[in-house]
């Protein structure tokens, strides 16, 4: 996660930041790694550990084993107002998940699966046109509810050992209690210091908690949303927005807001996948099953 706003505290202010081009980089020869799009809440309580400084850092972060999470995609979206990258997941060989806040705004974007290091595209990564994409009705990105979209690709993915396909929950798994078992986020971070990306994908696994536990730090938690603690510094900050959380083999989140100065312990907030089971079916060629 990258912090580039000054830490203010505000309660219950929802900011959309979209980082700034200082942090657009190019890197190898053709690959563009634009800023993230992130949004970030205050917290409720001042943190422990206010900063001023931007935080350039993946916190706690590992990388994972190349194409293990082969349904991870990689998201640049552009508008006349610049360009930013994000997450996603692919869910059919003609749809990839994300946040409605990557796609907002973006006159075109640009889906890239099977990838590991961005700097040398792997063999058999592909980059695939979005031919329209489709944000909740409700997204609200001022309250970020709902933040929720469906991308249609130009043309349908094949499948590889290195492009597969994310699990969404079953229907059979609404409404079963994840708090305490371990989320897994992960997404192409920002190296500590350098501002550029992460060349790698990165990721962070930390437990899911109660909204409960969860609104004592960010106080508008809604229902539609899941949370993972932030505790050993450990945070999906470094994930990027849009990307895939899991627990055990399926995908129950998508990355959505975190506290602004990403201070160590604040938890991250996730769309809960179960919520939006019906819209995804209805949206896309996906089937819930
Ligand atoms: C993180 O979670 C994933 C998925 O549950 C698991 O396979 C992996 O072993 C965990 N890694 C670490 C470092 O905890």
């Amino acid at each position: 996660m990258v912090i580039i706003t000054e830490f203010k505290m505000k309660v219950a202010v929802l900011v959309l930041a979209i980082f700034g081009s200082a942090f657009a980089a190019s890197i190898g020869n053709d690959v563009e790694i634009p800023p993230f799009r992130h949004l970030e809440l205050d917290p409720i309580r001042p943190s422990e550990e206010p900063s001023r400084r931007p935080h350039l850092r993946i916190i706690n972060g590992y990388e994972v084993v190349p194409h293990s999470i082969n349904y991870q995609a990689y998201l640049v979206a552009r508008s006349s107002s610049g360009a930013w990258s994000c997450g996603g997941s692919l869910i059919t060989n003609r749809y990839v998940l994300t946040a409605a806040h990557c796609v907002d705004g973006a006159t075109s974007i640009q889906v890239t699966l099977g990838a590991h290091n961005l700097r040398n595209a792997a063999s058999g990564q592909v980059t695939v046109s979005a031919s329209t994409w489709t944000m909740h009705p409700r997204y609200n990105s001022r309250t970020i509810d709902n933040d929720v979209a469906v991308i249609r690709l130009a043309s349908n993915v094949g499948l590889t050992r290195g492009i597969g396909l994310s699990r969404l929950p079953r229907r059979s798994d609404v409404g079963v209690n994840l708090v305490g078992r371990t989320g897994r986020v992960s997404g192409w971070g920002l190296t500590s210091g350098s501002g550029s990306g992460s060349n790698v994908l990165l990721a962070v696994n930390n437990t899911v908690i109660s909204n409960v536990e969860c609104n004592s730090h960010y106080g508008v938690v809604r229902r539609e949303e899941i949370c993972l603690s932030g505790a050993g510094g450990r945070t999906s900050c470094n994930g990027d927005s849009g990307g895939p959380m899991i627990v055990g083999n399926k995908q129950v989140g998508i990355v959505s807001y975190g506290s602004r100065g990403c201070p160590a312990g604040a938890p991250s907030v996730y769309v809960r996948v179960t919520k939006f089971l019906d819209w995804i079916q209805s949206n896309s060629d996906w089937r819930a099953s």
